[in-house]
């Protein structure tokens, strides 16, 4: 079974009980997957190759010499997809011209419904430097997967002819170099986001 609030397909932070009704089986449950992540037991993210909202091929090279946050969602995610993706925007003015130095990015869980065109259309509701990535199934689940995210297919409990896509929620932040700094959990602030992301713009270069 899986605990989760009446209008929201994503999995929360703290609950970690797998979903017994999954139409597809990841290798990992969000259990194995927080304390991963929790206790920094393996490495975080990696090289992967996506699409981006504008139908370009895109990899993590493209944002060397940025920090980058990296978010996975997707478009139909009722609730915490888009309060995430609105405080990263925040954050991102917040930080006003310094904000230039952060590469944000939107990686989708759903490739079958979003499509380049689906993302062009919902990535700059957030930010106008937001990117937006899909990809193969393939693709997306080799980069879910170093970047230690679980996300399940399940059926929509009004019609099981639809369906939803719970997963995990967290906001990555990687150095300049594309290395692994640590991460937001779902329902971070802005301002606290900019606290931790600020000194780290301060730092020179490499
Ligand atoms: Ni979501």
């Amino acid at each position: 079974m899986i605990v989760r609030t009446a209008c929201c397909a994503c999995l929360s932070f703290w609950l970690m009980l797998a979903p017994a009704c999954a139409t597809e089986t990841p290798a990992r449950s969000p259990a194995e997957i927080m304390d991963i992540l929790m206790w920094n037991r393996e490495p975080v993210g990696g090289p992967f190759e996506l699409i981006d909202h504008t139908g370009h091929t895109r990899t993590e090279r493209d944002s060397r010499g940025h920090l980058m946050l990296v978010y996975f969602g997707f478009t139909y995610c009722p609730d915490v997809c888009p309060t995430d993706l609105q405080a990263i925007g925040l954050a991102l003015d917040k930080l006003g011209r310094d904000g230039d130095g952060v590469q944000p990015l939107f990686v989708t869980v759903d490739p079958e419904r979003d499509t380049p065109e689906r993302l062009a259309e919902y990535v700059p509701m957030f930010h106008p430097r937001l990117i937006g990535l899909t990809g193969s199934t393939e693709a997306i689940r080799k980069a879910a997967d170093a970047y230690k995210v679980y996300y399940a297919k399940v059926p929509a409990r009004q019609d099981a002819s639809d369906y939803t896509v719970d997963h995990t929620a967290f906001i990555y932040l990687m150095d300049r170099d594309g290395n692994y700094l640590g991460f937001f959990p779902p329902g971070t602030s802005a301002e606290r986001m900019v606290e931790i992301i600020h000194p780290r713009l301060a730092e020179p270069a490499r």
